[in-house]
């Protein structure tokens, strides 16, 4: 482990124009370097990230985000592995009734999205660097079978925040 790291909430400034639309990432025109057999030429994944928040954690180690995920491509898209320069484990989780499982990833449709939102699929953040306050930003990089890696700035909400309140 570095030391701590400031990096990820340091560009409040930067981080709030940036997370106050949508991020648009086009999937970069060809095909990711070295891989064969992706999707079918033409049929690209075109993806956006929107509304992404984390509410206050009420302990100090465990954090869920949510997001969603836009595909205006035609073709289909995976989110396969999300990191943080401020937090030392991002995983992507299922919920159900009573649990909540990692997964391996999660598939964006074509024309459609992912959504991670309460009661479903999540990010789970652990390790903060810092203890985390409403207003603070996290970065989460989400790591794309076809699209690569697009960064988001993510804004701490209040506990019972709901996107579009
Ligand atoms: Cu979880």
């Amino acid at each position: 482990m570095s030391g701590f790291r400031r990096a990820a909430l340091a560009g409040a400034a930067l981080a709030a124009v940036l997370t106050a639309g949508a991020i648009a990432v086009a999937s970069g025109g060809g095909s990711p370097a070295g891989t064969a057999g992706g999707t079918a030429a033409g049929a690209d994944a075109r993806l956006t990230v929107a509304d992404p928040y984390i509410p206050l954690p009420a302990g100090d180690s465990m954090a869920a985000g949510y997001l969603t995920v836009r595909n205006t491509g035609g073709g289909t898209d995976k989110l396969v592995r999300v990191t943080s320069p401020g937090a030392s484990s991002v995983t992507i989780h299922q919920s159900t009734e009573t649990t909540m499982t990692e997964v391996d990833g999660l598939p964006v449709p074509a024309n459609g999205a992912l959504q991670l939102a309460r009661g479903g699929t999540h990010l789970m953040i652990m390790g903060w660097e810092k203890k985390p306050a409403v207003g603070d930003q996290l970065e989460l990089d989400l790591t794309f079978e076809h699209s690569g890696t697009i960064a988001v700035q993510v804004p701490v909400k209040p506990l019972t925040y709901r996107p579009g309140s």
